[in-house]
């Protein structure tokens, strides 16, 4: 089966066939890809061959592999996907990061955060887990990815609080009622509407258009209205991290050196592309 399926992706003309083909037939076996090697002589029941055709047909439209099997890692956590979230990516990680070292292990304890459009809930879960005694909210728009974030809170236990609305409006609505917060983070969607066709089918197609596109000619939108509200969102001293697309780094920078941050810098991710602005303020 791993050989039939892995000729069916190569044919489909998908870059990393033989993982992929790993990944899909031991999603149908309900084992792990160790899983897969420690039963590779054992018989293959006709159900688990239904599921893995359906899973390589659906891989086979460019279907993301983490819709199919339902989950992705992020910062060594499973989290449950599906269409209506974007799928977490390792460079959002970084964010995580930064915010470990901005509040060390001991410092934690009743830290206030945010994440401004949460999607899965990767970054305000694996916060709200990664600073030991913290606690925060999530926003999102979309009511289909608060589901999967809900999910994700509740299987990890996390102290989250989910908000449906603008994530901007929510964000003063938040900071008005509770003061302002220690950390804002957000991977908010900055693609140029312009660009669609430049995307990869499995974003392009299967993704959703709320999660990837930023207002037409307008791709700061989210930074600047981020860094805008910082100043009375923030305690004195608290942080600011968004995520950037390409080509926005410069003008992210300057619009935060000019808000009247204590600092503001662009940080690259391990592909050595600037990803996240840090303003502290
Ligand atoms: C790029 S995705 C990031 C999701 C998640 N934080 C991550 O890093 O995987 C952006 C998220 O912002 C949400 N979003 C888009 N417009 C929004 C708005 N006006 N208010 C709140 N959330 C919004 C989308 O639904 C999507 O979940």
């Amino acid at each position: 089966m791993l050989a039939l399926a892995r000729g069916f992706l190569e044919r489909k003309g998908l870059g990393e066939a033989r993982l992929e083909a790993e990944l899909l037939v031991a999603h149908a076996l309900k084992v792990d890809r160790l899983g897969l090697f420690m039963r590779l002589d054992a018989p293959i029941q006709g159900t688990e061959v239904d599921l893995a055709r359906d899973g390589l047909v659906r891989r086979g439209r460019r279907e993301p592999t983490a819709y199919i099997v339902g989950r992705r890692e992020f910062y060594g956590r499973d989290f449950e996907v599906g269409p209506g979230a974007l799928v977490p990516r390792p460079e959002t990680e970084l964010i995580v990061d930064l915010a470990r070292e901005a509040f060390p292990a001991g410092a934690t304890e009743g830290v206030r955060g945010v994440d401004v459009g949460t999607g899965s809930g990767c970054l305000a879960v694996t916060l709200a887990l990664e600073l030991e005694g913290s606690q925060f909210d999530a926003i999102d728009l979309a009511a289909d990815a608060l589901g999967w974030a809900k999910r994700n809170r509740d299987t990890h236990g996390a102290k989250v609080t989910l908000h449906e609305g603008d994530g901007l409006e929510e964000l003063e609505r938040l900071v008005g009622a509770h003061g302002a917060y220690d950390l804002i983070v957000s991977n908010p969607p900055y693609v140029e509407p312009t660009e669609r066709e430049l995307l990869a089918p499995e974003v392009r197609d299967h993704e959703p258009a709320l999660a990837l596109y930023a207002p037409p000619g307008d791709p700061d939108y989210w930074v600047r209205g981020l860094i805008e509200r910082a100043q009375r969102g923030l305690k004195p001293g608290g942080l600011l991290l968004v995520e950037l697309g390409h080509l926005q780094s410069s003008r992210a920078h300057a619009a935060a050196a000019a808000s009247g941050a204590a600092s503001a810098e662009v940080l690259k991710d391990l592909a050595g592309v600037p990803r996240v602005l840090a303003l502290k303020r």
